[in-house]
């Protein structure tokens, strides 16, 4: 991304709130103006008090220099309150636009960009990137003015004096410059490592079991600490540019206001310019040199916010999964069939997982799909809800294709209970009616009592109300999955794909999962997975998948007597 590129879209988001920047502005202005009157003030305070002995005077100008104060205090106030709203309004705003982004990217993207990067763009870069925009606004343009102001006092001061102490800027600008682009390159890295930092984070600690089982304690401590280490040495060389930048700066500057004291204060002895005059125009200098160092770390800040600017925005320019791609229809709920047309599909353009795959399930069959592992069956229910595209072929509901219904009507008309359990550290009641608050106490209660769930729930020492833990941490592997066939129960969707929904359950709450399933079943087209072939006994048809194709296809009896594949897979359990 080109800086231009960068700065057009930065201006975009600051573009919202330039009612209370101007504001900001104005107030940065006034207070830049008042710094340089307070510098003013010095010649007088010197001339006529001191030298001219002015009682008046005496008591006109700490009065003076009060109100100065007051107003600048005034002043300031408005400035930096609204600056830092602006700020953090920038942050809100962006933090929301991104989760609701990457919200609407594809499944394959989330196979691709590890949770732990997300979280680190959306937390971290995201304040780079309005520090950045804070500091170069404020730094640039009140150090502008101030620097402006000041040198106006300068000037009138003794002109030949100031023209002498500008020689040092353009050499002050070459640190800037200079240190700028590492900069960059060292914030582009330790934000990339940064985002390691917390992929590393997430898997040590959420999978702390398997940690503890493995004994592998130590040797994720050590994935952890080489990943800080290579964080800390990248801090260490952005400390040692920041801390070199100082001390250069100030050592140009000083040399600087050296040669005006020894030029300045020959003049004073030789009676050409008074001492007012000199002490008044030293202040002004030191002044001005206070902002004009601060330029150096605001280009720091600049070059961080840069490179995470570049993150952000790439991020939010990933291609969302159209909800209404051009042409979307709304289709309406199945009442005929499924049908997949020749569906070829891979992950990665290469091996076909699925293969020319062709199936008609009509409304309200229960369609099981059996077969060894990694044959393609959880692959295969993920195109019904179009978590992926096909590759090929076409996947029609009463004749619509997918590919162009909108994603709420036809996720919408889909129950899923996936076969790695999915539960959100919340009540048992809000993972039941996920997401749907006007769902009755009765809807919920009875959806748990058909998924076998009310039982445990009602153990639970809060019953309904009890926080499940990450991932529902605290509950056994089977009550999730009741959970989560309860919560597809409450959907009450026309279409239901089952992927492996009583693998965590004991002979017998299956059987009684079994029979809330059967219940469930009736009436809806249903996708069942399983490997438990008892299970699936029942089911309309039953489909044989190996190697992305339907190898068998029949009723259990039918298929039995064929005496093939699922006879292999029978005999084995
Ligand atoms: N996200 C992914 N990216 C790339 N390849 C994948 C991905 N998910 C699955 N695969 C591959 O696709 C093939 C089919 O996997 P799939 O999960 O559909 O099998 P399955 O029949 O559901 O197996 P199981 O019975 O073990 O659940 C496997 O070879 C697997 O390696
Ligand atoms: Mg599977």
């Amino acid at each position: 991304m080109r800086d231009k590129e960068i700065l057009k879209k930065t201006i975009l988001l600051v573009k919202p709130h330039l009612g209370r920047l101007g504001i900001a502005m104005v107030s940065m202005v006034a207070v830049a103006g008042l710094s340089a009157a307070q510098a003013y003030m010095v010649k007088p305070l010197l001339d006529e008090i001191f030298f001219k002995k002015d009682h008046l005077m005496l008591n006109l100008l700490p009065l003076a220099l009060v109100l100065l104060f007051l107003v600048k205090g005034f002043f300031y106030y408005c400035y930096a309150y609204m600056m830092e709203r602006v700020g953090h309004t920038i942050i809100m705003e962006l933090r929301k636009k991104m989760l609701h982004h990457v919200q609407l990217l594809p499944a394959p993207f989330f196979n691709k960009t590890t949770t732990g990067e997300l979280m680190s763009r959306i937390t971290s870069d995201v304040i780079l990137l309005q520090a950045a925009v804070s500091s170069t606004l404020v730094g640039v343009l009140k150090d502008f003015f101030q620097i402006l102001g000041l040198l106006g006092v300068v000037f009138y001061q003794d002109w030949k004096l100031a023209l002498m102490s500008m020689i040092f800027l353009p050499m002050a600008t070459f640190p800037i410059v200079h240190f700028g682009r590492r900069y960059r390159r060292l914030s582009t890295k330790g934000q990339e490592t940064m985002a390691e930092v917390s992929t590393v984070l997430h898997e040590a600690l959420g999978g702390n079991r398997i940690v503890k089982a493995f004994c592998k304690e130590e040797y994720e401590y050590n994935r952890f600490a080489a990943i800080v280490d290579r964080l800390f040495g990248i801090t260490v060389r952005d400390i040692q540019l920041r801390s070199l930048a100082h001390p250069i700066m100030e050592l140009l500057g000083g040399i600087g206001i050296a040669l005006i004291i020894w030029y300045g204060g020959m003049q004073v002895l030789n009676g050409t310019a008074t001492p007012g005059t000199f002490f008044s125009f030293l202040t002004a200098l030191i002044m001005i040199y206070e902002p004009i160092k601060k330029v150096s770390s605001i280009n720091n800040t600049l070059q961080q916010g840069i490179a995470a600017a570049v993150r952000v925005f790439t991020l939010l320019e990933t291609r969302p999964e159209p909800y209404d791609p051009p042409g979307a229809v709304t289709i309406p709920p199945i009442a005929k069939e499924i049908e997949l047309r020749h569906v070829s599909f891979s992950y990665d353009d290469n091996t076909e997982v699925i293969k020319d795959l062709n199936l008609t399930v009509r409304a309200g069959e229960v369609l099981a799909l059996v077969g060894p592992s990694g044959g393609g069956k959880t692959t295969l229910a993920n195109l019904i809800p179009r978590f992926y595209e096909v590759s090929r072929g076409q996947i029609l509901i009463d004749g619509h294709d997918i590919a162009r219904a909108t994603l709420p009507s036809l996720r919408g008309q889909i129950g899923l209970v996936t076969q790695q359990t999915i539960l959100f550290n919340d009540t048992v009641r809000n993972n039941i009616s996920y997401g749907e608050p006007d769902r009755t106490d009765e809807e919920v209660i009875a959806a748990a009592r058909a998924a076998h769930a009310l039982e445990f729930i009602r153990e639970l020492p809060q019953g309904f109300d009890t926080v499940i833990g990450e991932s529902g941490s605290r509950l056994s592997g089977g009550q999730r999955q009741r959970i989560s066939i309860a919560r597809a129960l409450l959907k009450n969707a026309p279409i239901l794909i089952l992927d492996e929904a009583t693998s965590a359950l004991d002979t017998e709450s299956e059987r009684e999962v079994q029979k809330a399933l059967d219940n469930l079943m009736q009436g809806r087209t249903t996708f069942v997975i399983a490997h438990r072939l008892s299970t699936i006994k029942n089911a309309d048809r039953i489909i044989v998948m190996q190697d992305g194709r339907i190898a068998e296809e029949g009723t259990h009896q039918s298929l039995l007597a064929r005496n093939g594949l699922y006879t292999t897979l029978h005999d084995m359990q």
